[in-house]
């Protein structure tokens, strides 16, 4: 029997309050209608006449609309037999009447390869939107020198500088590279050109630079197991071998990765503050990993995300400071510094690279933007940014010591938090190690509180169950209630607790 597409049609809504004429409405619905396929090829148009009966419009509507349809090559009309659908070479496969069929196809954008669902699950993502106590990697937002920032922000924009409404410079501006290279001189021990320095939108961007620029297709990378997610899924997604290497007293072990892969292209670690469990790598282990990087002519990737906190005893030199190779790639970030919608970070590259890196980022993403660049160069040659630093070391300090306490007094029974010298967020471990962190974790954010579970920054390694809890973002008189809280949801979770997943 005939296909019609009279049925189909006489239900189309047309809707007179719009702007848009009716004829073309019209057309855009078949249109779409013939491309969905809910309108079959080879169908059979109802009149003129009559559809312009069913849908309350003038025959004239309905008949410019075929006219420019069969003009486009959707409809044509067969002499003395009427108007029908085209039948198109598009490999157009019509839906089934089923709505569930309907919906399904509707919603999806064709074959999804595994790789894209891989980006799309990446926990990297898990709830960075939110900002609430114990979200690990955030500042104290409510402390932050907004007016200093604005009078700052506001001077880059009067400069009259037109310079800083183009493009400019691919590698960032000269006069934030400058401040840039004295601050890590005076702060880390780095001795570096201002050209070295690369601004990059944060620290996530310095990684996708250096794999795009350093590394071709094939290249092995070794990195710490727990180790950072976001750079792990960055290049697993560029397509490089990753050899997770288990981390000991000192972070990466160095010994493990040499027993256990062949030499790799590139090593990415946190020697200041490992992410997440927070060890200090040592000077003779950082001397024999550029030794080792040296023998095997790798590069290392050094992510110094957030050592300007450092609350007992200063940190080591950072490992760029000691390369005399050339092959540390220092990654640093004002996310935590400053804040994270900022997304303003650096890299130091060899010397060597730097025309590499300012094109590279070129192809990349082009720019951080520029007024914000100098404004982030006034920020710091005026002494704010360093004065943020020293004020926000002691609220740290203080948020720190008040979680610790809170979670002795009230949490004894289920967390156990190890020491934190560094950084802002502390390490916890459940006292039950046969409980699922993750689970635990989404219950206490159903309760309102934020943290992150140890495991989901796993890859090989056997981590026990725990949970990562910033304080640096938790107003002081918050804590203690958000602990009993966190307490009473955890041991009303403790009955259906899972066992951790492996
Ligand atoms: C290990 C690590 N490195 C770097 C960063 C900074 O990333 P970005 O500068 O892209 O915000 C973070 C932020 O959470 C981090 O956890």
């Amino acid at each position: 029997m005939k296909k019609t597409g009279g049925a189909m049609l006489s239900m189309l809504n047309l809707d007179r309050q719009s702007g848009m004429p009716l004829t073309r409405q019209l057309e855009n619905k078949i249109r779409k209608a013939v491309l969905d396929g809910s309108l079959p090829q080879n169908a059979r148009m109802p009149s003129t006449r009559q559809l312009a009966t069913d849908l309350g419009v003038s025959r004239l509507t309905i008949k410019n609309a075929f006219e420019q349809l069969t003009t486009e090559g959707f409809l044509e009309t067969r002499r003395g037999s009427g108007t029908y659908v085209a039948i198109l070479s598009t490999g157009i496969t019509p839906i089934k009447s089923s709505s569930k069929r309907r919906r399904k196809r509707t919603s999806k954008v064709g074959p999804i390869a595994p790789h894209v669902q891989r980006i799309q699950n990446s926990l990297a993502t898990t709830r960075l939107s939110h900002v609430r106590a114990f979200r690990p990697g955030i500042p104290a937002l409510d402390l932050f020198p907004r007016r200093a920032w604005s009078e700052a922000y506001s001077r880059a924009l009067r400069s009259h500088d037109s310079f800083l409404l183009g493009y400019g410079p691919s590698s960032g501006l000269d006069q934030l590279k400058a401040a840039i290279a004295a601050h890590v001189l005076d702060s880390r021990g780095i001795e570096c050109d201002p050209n070295q320095v690369v601004i990059t939108s944060g620290a996530q961007q310095a990684f996708s630079l250096i794999l795009l620029t350093l590394l071709t297709p094939g290249d092995t990378i070794w990195m710490e197991d727990p180790g950072h997610i976001a750079f792990r899924d960055a290049a697993n997604l560029h397509g490089f071998g990753i050899g997770s290497v288990p981390l000991d007293a000192e972070g990466f072990s160095l010994s493990s990765a040499l027993a256990t892969y062949d030499p790799c292209n590139l090593i990415f670690v946190t020697p200041s503050h490992q992410h997440p469990l927070g060890m200090t790598m040592s000077l003779s282990r950082r001397l024999e990993l550029l030794d080792v990087a040296k023998s095997q002519n790798s590069w290392i990737i050094e992510d110094d995300y957030d050592s300007e906190f450092h609350y007992e005893q200063r940190p080591l030199p950072a490992l760029k400071a000691l390369d005399k190779q050339n092959r540390v790639l220092y990654v640093g970030s004002f996310s935590k510094s400053m804040f994270p919608a900022m997304r303003l970070g650096y890299l130091i590259c060899p010397s060597g690279l730097e025309a590499a890196f300012s094109a590279a980022e070129t192809l990349l993403s082009q720019n951080v933007s520029l007024p914000q660049q100098k404004a982030m160069a006034y920020f710091m040659e005026d002494g704010s940014f360093n004065s943020h630093i020293r004020k926000m070391k002691q609220v740290y300090q203080t948020r720190r010591d008040t979680l610790v306490t809170a979670l002795q007094n009230h949490a004894s029974n289920i967390l156990r938090p190890e020491p934190c010298l560094t950084g802002m967020h502390l390490v916890t471990r459940f006292t039950n190690s046969s409980v699922s962190d993750q689970f635990l974790a989404n219950q206490l954010w159903e309760a309102g509180i934020d943290c992150l579970p140890l495991s989901i920054f796993r890859d090989q390694a056997t981590v026990d169950p725990g949970l990562l809890l910033g304080f640096a973002c938790a107003p002081e008189n918050q804590i203690n209630d958000k602990v009993i809280r966190a307490v009473r949801c955890l041991e009303a979770a403790m009955p259906t607790i899972q066992v951790t997943e492996e």
